[in-house]
């Protein structure tokens, strides 16, 4: 039987280590700064209600159909796959999607890398009392200041890059242990204390009501956007919770587990959003102002509030150990696959493909300054140009890595990996490693995977198409 094997890679303690790894990959910058910076880009309520809903029928369910796929393998998300198609007498090129979702996961890499950074510039900010009593404006400024600094972005991205490739090489299931055991509920607790300083800004029924007032005309702008960052969010559709259920213990309820890192990754989502829009609108700040929300709101909380700068510098330690958990699980699968594959240290792996994800993430750093004016895939009266410099349209080089990422290749992943385990896998496999033993529960797990999951993404495909 399959999940009798044991991962080379190592294994988690018990159920509740993984728990802790799947939480620590799924909450990070997604949460804190990318989906507060999304609803405001996206209008507000309609965003946050179509995220919800792909949470629940087609992210929760993706993620149940990794950990199944990925216990049952034991084994690098591409070799996992390979086995198990060959097992069921399928093609073994199903690992392909396997093969794309790490290379979006690497990309991902690329940037996360980038913004991670800014939380630990921002770390020393703190620490220095820069925001000590600061306004909407110098919250701007500091931030305008920090990206458009070509070598302080540099040097922040090398380090974060530097400390996640670290900790992997050492082997996962040694470090993320005990790191995170403390820090993510700390996290959540100073998440809540920001959230009491939103209720004292007299805003708070305005920054709740854009979150969550319903306008159906807004849900077609950013449906797609709304789908890519649940995927985003909770991790999924890259392999990464796939390899981290490669290490699960093989008696774990993988139903309740899932369940539970799902909400738990909502829950600190909605937390930030609560917490961050109060001060936007306080502020006078514009709530679509895109990526710098976080880092240009937070500072005006942390610098007019008593003991703001501890906690703001206790805050943006938080956030980057958040991030730094999420993104080892970026690199995982794919040093897991060379490892594997190559037969060499995962020292070694591990420092080829960070270096790699370092130089594609120079790209990003550059288009908050020097290249800022590159824009690539621009759809111009004159035709297409791959990349046009100064254009109107068009994307910057973050802006089309997050777009390919988000937007194609993880809702591509989950639903080959959704396919994989509801019609691929025998029914029986998939009973066993669910180990739900109510025979209703399983029949709606397995129908949620088999098709809600997967008509749920080519819905929002097909929507987006006939904008
Ligand atoms: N889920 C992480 C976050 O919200 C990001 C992530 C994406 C992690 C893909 C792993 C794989 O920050």
């Amino acid at each position: 039987m399959a999940s009798d094997k044991v991962s080379i890679h190592g294994a988690w303690a018990s159920r509740w280590v993984f728990i802790l790894a799947a939480t620590g990959s799924a909450v990070g910058l997604g949460n804190i700064w990318k989906f507060p910076y999304m609803t405001g880009v996206y209008g507000g309520g309609a965003f946050v209600v179509m995220y919800l809903f792909c949470i629940a029928l087609v992210g929760v369910p993706i993620m149940l159909a990794e950990t199944l796929i990925g216990r049952r393998g034991r084994q690098s998300p591409v070799n996992a796959m390979k086995s198990l198609a060959i097992e069921a007498g399928a093609s073994k090129h199903w690992s392909l999607a396997a093969l794309m979702g790490m290379v979006a996961a690497l990309l991902i890499l690329s940037f996360y890398s980038v913004v991670a950074g800014w939380s630990l510039d921002y770390i020393i900010g703190m620490g220095r009392g820069d925001f000590t009593g600061i306004s909407a404006d110098g919250a701007g400024a500091a931030f305008g200041g920090l990206t458009s600094d070509p070598w302080r972005l540099t040097l922040w991205h090398s380090l974060f890059m530097l400390v996640t490739a670290f900790v992997i090489a050492k082997g996962v299931v040694a470090g993320l242990e005990r790191s995170l055991r403390i820090m993510m509920p700390l996290l959540f607790v100073l998440l809540l204390v920001l959230l009491g300083y939103s209720f004292t800004t007299g805003h708070f029924r305005e920054g709740f009501d854009f979150l969550f007032h319903f306008d159906p005309s807004k849900v077609q702008d950013g449906i797609l956007a709304a789908m890519g960052h649940a995927f985003f969010t909770l991790s999924v559709g890259v392999g990464s919770i796939m390899v981290y259920g490669a290490y699960m213990p093989k008696k774990a309820s993988i139903g309740a587990t899932v369940l539970t890192v799902g909400l738990l990754d909502t829950l600190v989502a909605l937390t930030a959003g609560l917490a961050l829009f109060p001060i936007v609108f306080a502020a006078g700040l514009e709530p679509g102002g895109g990526p710098g929300l976080m880092f240009v709101t937070l500072p005006i909380a942390f610098g007019n509030i008593a003991f703001g700068q501890v906690m703001g510098l206790i805050f943006f330690v938080l956030v980057a150990v958040a991030a730094w958990s999420s993104s080892i699980s970026m690199l995982e699968p794919a040093v897991a696959y060379f490892v594997e594959k190559t037969g060499r240290s995962r020292a070694q792996v591990t420092a080829a493909l960070a270096l790699l994800c370092w130089l594609v993430g120079m790209g990003t750093v550059l288009s908050f300054n020097l290249w800022a004016e590159a824009k690539f895939f621009v759809f111009a009266e004159d035709g297409f140009h791959l990349l046009q410099w100064g254009a109107e349209g068009g994307k910057t080089f973050f802006d089309s890595i997050d777009y390919l990422t988000s937007r194609i290749l993880l809702p591509l992943g989950g639903l080959s990996f959704a396919m994989f385990a509801g019609w691929v896998l025998s029914r029986d496999a998939v009973r066993e490693e669910l180990s739900i033993r109510s025979p209703l529960l399983f029949n709606l797990a397995l129908w949620l995977i088999r098709v809600v999951a997967p008509i749920g993404v080519l819905i929002v495909f097909i929507a987006e198409l006939s904008k």
